[in-house]
């Protein structure tokens, strides 16, 4: 028997993206498999890690733990959504390079998602926020110190803009 499919209608990146999903397949992978948007990683697939965290309108989500179809009609944004549209690096971005906020990468566009959000909702986080908003986000090379570092780099630096 063949599997149902499901219209999705999704605005990812600021650009209305269409698709045809069965019922399981978990929004991680219809945006990496179908939209070919790779910046979104998988690591764990169960909700641990947040290497595959994306925002679902502003909020920061876990994209393995939910469905495409619950997407429908909502807005995501990954890491490819997060530079300037001239395809420059963000502000954040920019500050993870100088800060060294990063070494394999790997857990980096989930750190972005959730370090955006953090900004988005509070532009002058105390250091405790900041470690509490990427608390969810694990890291086996950086030990966090840089990462913290260059949250608040982005975040000075978006103040004196
Ligand atoms: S891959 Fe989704 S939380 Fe780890
Ligand atoms: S930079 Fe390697 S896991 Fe974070």
């Amino acid at each position: 028997m063949s599997e149902t499919l499901y219209t999705i209608e999704v605005e990812v990146n600021g650009k209305t993206r269409t698709g045809q999903v069965p019922a399981r397949l978990s929004l991680v992978d219809w945006l990496r498999d179908e939209l070919r948007l790779t910046g979104t990683h998988v690591g764990c697939e169960h909700g641990i890690c947040g290497a595959c965290s994306v925002m679902l309108d502003g909020e920061p989500v876990r994209a393995c733990l939910i469905y495409a179809v619950q997407a429908h009609g909502h807005r995501v944004t990954t890491v490819e959504g997060l530079a300037r549209p001239d395809g420059h690096l963000s502000v954040l971005q920019d500050s993870f390079c100088e800060t060294h906020g990063l070494q394999c990468g790997y857990c980096t566009p989930g750190m972005l998602i959730a370090s955006q959000a953090l900004l988005d909702s509070n532009p002058n986080p105390t250091e405790e926020q900041i470690r509490d908003a990427i608390g969810g986000n694990l890291c086996r090379c950086t030990g966090y110190q840089q990462i913290v570092d260059a949250v608040q780099l982005a975040a000075k630096r978006m103040k004196t803009k």
